[in-house]
């Protein structure tokens, strides 16, 4: 990435506006207008070839005829010239283009948009939108957009794949009091796009935390790769979750994989932080900008009223961060700010007499201890106290502590009183929420961000006794025959190539055949169609399971081609699979989609009526660690039944994360190939007995 050209585009030092006008209904003379009345310290070049004034400032004609060096130009002309103001652009050496132009890709005009871009990279010139608001920075004092004005003053950056949303939540942060310190809009992302901009900004001093608004990326891999390496906390609102599924699948695994699962799995590996909606965006950016993550589970919280402590305490369960008796020793020294009917254990309950000192002193005490990792201080505001007292007695305290590697987060219910007390918490960088569950789920997040960061950082497994071209030699084969699908047999060689455990299946073409591999491999058998076009075996009539002597295995034979006919008289039959009955099991599904963002992207559930109806069932963008696998059985809702529950002996978890890890190496590497692919059922066993892949399927890429 060519870093200087985004420095040059984000803190330029002389910026041009290529359709400065001075029309006052038009939006070349409203950004000319904002960069001036944002207080802009640099050089201001209106470009009209017309105008030789606009706003008081001398116009020039073109770019070329500027006599000083231009970093950044914001250009407000029709579409159908932007082109060649990109050429003059290059010509003229400016770095970074904000094109706020409609009328590109957004419209189908892709391949003016495609030139824009091809002759941008000619100069070394980086492009931001076209079809974008504009990009407003405080540290620059910089409104380089049509949005009316700097949004307030805070630490944050937001970037927004929606203009018309920048536009109102930069209003927002003067309603909502919280400030950001960058806003930029992103438009159809040509040339500078998520990735770019998360680097940037990570490098930046003035921003303390990235938010992201978006709607959809490019390139997923290369945000998650930009995303995991990020110092500063990354935050992403992710709209648009619904239509991501539409599209026809043929494996289990296609029909469950929408963009809030894939996208929400995405973000974990990446260490990135999900907002819900737009307040929790909000509320979110207050608390990652502001404090530092919460490294440990213990949750202090100190209240002066049971209610709010009960709701605290139902939030802190609910987001993962579940309360425990604060150690014995500090519940000594809290008893001292409380009366006897206080209660030291926690929630702290300093009760409705706590005043200033209590407070200082409560905060001090527990913030200061080494077992304290985050804490929540919530007041109600009460006739006898003063709001911004307690404001005041809190920040003390935690200045006084020293301590600056654990997050505190305040909430104050009550009136105006209040409300002023939490901005000027706010104003003094201590995160406020007017409830107590939204301060509890924003230090969650604070601790979530630190869980994530650890596992980003966990090195990938080697995976041995992996025979890629043996799959590819299958694949190839099935290619040849004109085929998009595999035979459960041929999938369960290329799964078998990738070293997971496959029951023993061959293929029978004749009554005969199937009478002689079914001694071979031993009774009771099952045996299936085989059948390309037939990918719904159980629909067809095309299994029959415990088949236990010869005349049943005959039998079953002549039954099963004569179903599979009726059900499709077109259908090219290779013959009956005869498997060998593996025991029963605890079944899960393990699949795969090739998902259009993200690339090869694995699934795991439980099987059965648990995927059927409850679709439980957890993504992960592949590869996948053996560790991440165990994680991904431990948070199905299901997990319990793999852990064992009511006597039964617990599920062979070890071999089962080593199996999801293989499968996700396996659509790594055949990525090329192919597009979806289920194992299911894959029957468990009891721990030290492994499991089997009972069916398989795997949809090959169109080719
Ligand atoms: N160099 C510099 N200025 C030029 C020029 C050139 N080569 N050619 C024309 N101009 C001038 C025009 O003369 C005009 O100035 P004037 O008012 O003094 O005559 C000015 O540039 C603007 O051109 P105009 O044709 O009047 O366009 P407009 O202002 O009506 O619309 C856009 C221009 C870019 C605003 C419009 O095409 C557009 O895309 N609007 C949508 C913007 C948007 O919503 N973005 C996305 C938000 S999410």
């Amino acid at each position: 990435m060519n870093v200087t050209a985004l420095d040059a585009l984000m803190r330029p030092e002389s910026v041009a506006i290529v359709g400065a006008s001075t029309d006052s209904t038009k939006i070349g003379y409203t950004v000319v207008k904002n960069i001036i009345d944002g207080g802009y310290k640099g050089k201001i070049y209106p470009i009209n070839p017309k105008a030789n004034e606009v706003l008081g400032l001398k116009a020039y004609p073109s770019l070329l005829d500027v006599p000083g060096k231009i970093d950044a130009a914001v250009v407000t002309v029709p579409a159908k010239l932007v082109l060649s103001v990109v050429e003059e652009a290059g010509k003229k050496g400016v770095k970074g283009l904000i094109i706020i132009s409609s009328g590109f890709g957004e419209v189908g005009n892709k391949d003016l948009e495609a030139q824009l871009v091809a002759k941008a990279k000619e100069y070394g010139v980086r492009i931001m939108g076209p079809n974008i608001v504009g990009t407003l920075s405080n540290a620059e004092k910089l409104n380089a957009s049509f949005a009316p004005i700097l949004p307030l003053v805070g630490k944050g950056a937001l970037v927004s794949q929606s203009g018309a949303l920048l536009i109102a939540l930069d209003m927002a942060t003067f309603t909502r009091k919280v400030g950001l310190e960058k806003l930029i809009s992103i438009g159809n992302m040509s040339d500078v796009d998520f990735a770019d901009l998360v680097e940037w900004l990570d490098k930046d001093d003035a921003t303390s935390c990235i938010s992201l608004y978006i709607e959809g990326f490019k390139d997923g891999r290369k945000f998650m790769e930009v995303a995991k390496k990020a110092i500063k906390p990354v935050i992403a609102l992710k709209a648009g979750v619904s239509a991501h599924g539409a599209a026809a699948a043929a494996s289990h695994t296609g029909s469950l994989a929408g963009a809030a699962k894939v996208y929400g799995a995405a973000f974990q590996q990446a260490g990135v932080v999900q907002a819900t909606d737009l307040n929790n965006l909000f509320d979110l950016s207050l608390a990652l900008s502001l404090q530092p993550p919460m490294l440990g589970d213990n949750l202090v919280i100190i209240t002066n009223g049971g209610g709010v402590g009960v709701l605290a305490t139902d939030a802190a369960e609910k987001f993962n961060l579940p309360l425990k008796f604060v150690p014995k020793d500090v519940q000594e020294e809290l008893k001292k700010y409380m009366p006897e009917f206080g209660s030291a254990k926690n929630p702290v309950d300093l009760t409705g007499m706590a005043g200033y000192d209590w407070y200082h002193d409560s905060v001090k005490i527990a913030f200061s201890h080494k077992w304290t990792e985050g804490l929540v201080v919530l007041y109600c505001e009460t006739a006898m106290t003063n709001p911004m007292e307690i404001a005041q007695g809190i920040k003390k305290a935690i200045d006084e502590s020293g301590v600056k590697n654990k997050p505190v987060i305040v909430s104050f219910v009550g009136g105006e009183k209040s409300e002023k007390a939490m901005q000027w918490l706010v104003e003094n960088e201590i995160p406020s929420y007017s409830a107590p569950d939204l301060a509890v789920h924003a230090i969650s997040a604070l601790r979530e961000y630190a869980r994530m960061k650890e596992i980003v950082s966990e090195p990938e497994d080697k995976l041995n006794n992996i025979d890629k071209l043996a799959a590819l030699k299958v694949i190839r084969t099935a290619r040849e025959d004109g085929r998009d699908a595999l035979t459960e047999i041929e999938a369960k060689q290329v799964f078998a190539a990738y070293g997971l455990p496959t029951t023993i299946t061959k293929l029978a073409k004749s009554e005969d055949e199937a009478s002689a591999l079914a001694q071979e491999i031993g009774f009771p058998i099952v045996m299936k169609i085989v059948s390309p076009e037939i990918l719904h075996k159980s629909d067809a009539g095309g299994v029959k399971v415990n088949i236990k002597d010869d005349v049943s295995c005959r039998d079953a034979y002549r039954t099963i081609l004569k179903n599979a006919k009726e059900y499709n008289a077109n259908a090219h039959i290779h013959g009956v699979a005869i498997q060998e009955m593996a025991p029963w099991g605890t079944e899960v599904i393990l699949g795969s989609i090739n998902d259009a963002t993200f690339g090869p992207t694995m699934m795991f559930g439980l099987g059965g009526i648990f995927v059927e109806v409850l679709k439980d069932v957890t993504f992960r963008v592949a590869p996948v660690s053996k560790k991440s696998a165990l994680r991904m059985i431990e948070e199905i809702r299901g997990a319990p039944i793999l852990a064992g529950v009511r006597g039964e002996e617990p599920r062979d978890r070890d071999v089962l994360a080593e199996t999801i890890s293989r499968y996700a190496h396996m659509i790594v590497d055949l990525q090329e190939e192919v597009s979806e692919s289920d194992a299911n059922p894959v029957l468990v066993y009891q721990e030290g007995r492994g499991l089997k892949v009972v069916d398989a399927r795997i949809i090959l890429k169109k080719k």
